[in-house]
């Protein structure tokens, strides 16, 4: 990696979203990868759905933290929490993490995590060491609007999603800014999320 541990993050959350590059600097992006790209943000900021197109653009594997938590645990997340608790969920979520690391050590991937993995000290210095952290962001009218379209989130279940993602917002922005990579995941289309992070990429690479 040629960006140093401690430079600055690249920002891409300015101005008009770049154009995707072609087919072969697609390719030749993804050749140099040599290691996983970690989606990790607030929920609702599109981290599964813009980590799932990117990894079509590179060509890569796709894998969500979260879906893996409910197939190890045979449960959906409502339910994990429900009948176990946070800390338990919290647990399942750090060992997941750690094995999907250990699986795509080294090669080109997109992993989604929830947005309280990066929260988690240990699987925050284990993305960092390993991995390539993108930090996906949005402002809170941005987040309520979308997570107002899912009802699987039991953090928000019974309570004021505007108070609790402002609250998480504050709570969490300071491990999320660790990440080497920022980028902004606007109102506009989510193709605008996907070439921002693939020029970031880019320019974090270079
Ligand atoms: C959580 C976010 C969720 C999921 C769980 C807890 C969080 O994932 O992991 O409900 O603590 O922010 P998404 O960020 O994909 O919604």
């Amino acid at each position: 990696m040629s960006q140093a541990r401690n430079s600055p993050p690249i920002d891409h959350s300015t101005g008009p979203a770049p154009a995707l590059p072609d087919a072969a600097a697609l390719a030749r992006l993804t050749a140099r990868l040599d290691r996983p790209v970690v989606m990790v943000g607030l929920m609702g900021v599109g981290k599964s759905t813009v980590g799932k197109r990117l990894s079509q653009c590179l060509n890569t594997p796709f894998v969500d933290a979260d879906d893996e938590v409910v197939k190890a645990a045979q449960m959906s997340i409502p339910e994990i929490f429900d009948r176990f608790g946070e800390d338990f969920f919290r647990d399942g979520e750090r060992r997941v993490i750690a094995r999907l690391i250990e699986e795509n050590a080294g090669r080109p991937a997109v992993i989604a995590t929830g947005g309280g993995a990066f929260a988690d000290d240990e699987t925050r210095a284990l993305i960092l060491d390993r991995a390539i952290a993108v930090w996906l962001y949005a402002d809170l009218d941005t987040l309520v609007a979308r997570v107002g379209r899912k009802n699987t989130r039991p953090l928000l279940t019974g309570r004021n999603p505007r108070e609790v993602l402002g609250e998480l917002m504050e709570k969490r922005g300071p491990a999320y800014a660790q990440a080497p990579i920022r980028v902004i995941s606007d109102a506009g289309p989510q193709s605008n999320g996907v070439a921002r992070i693939i020029a970031a990429l880019e320019d974090y690479l270079a």
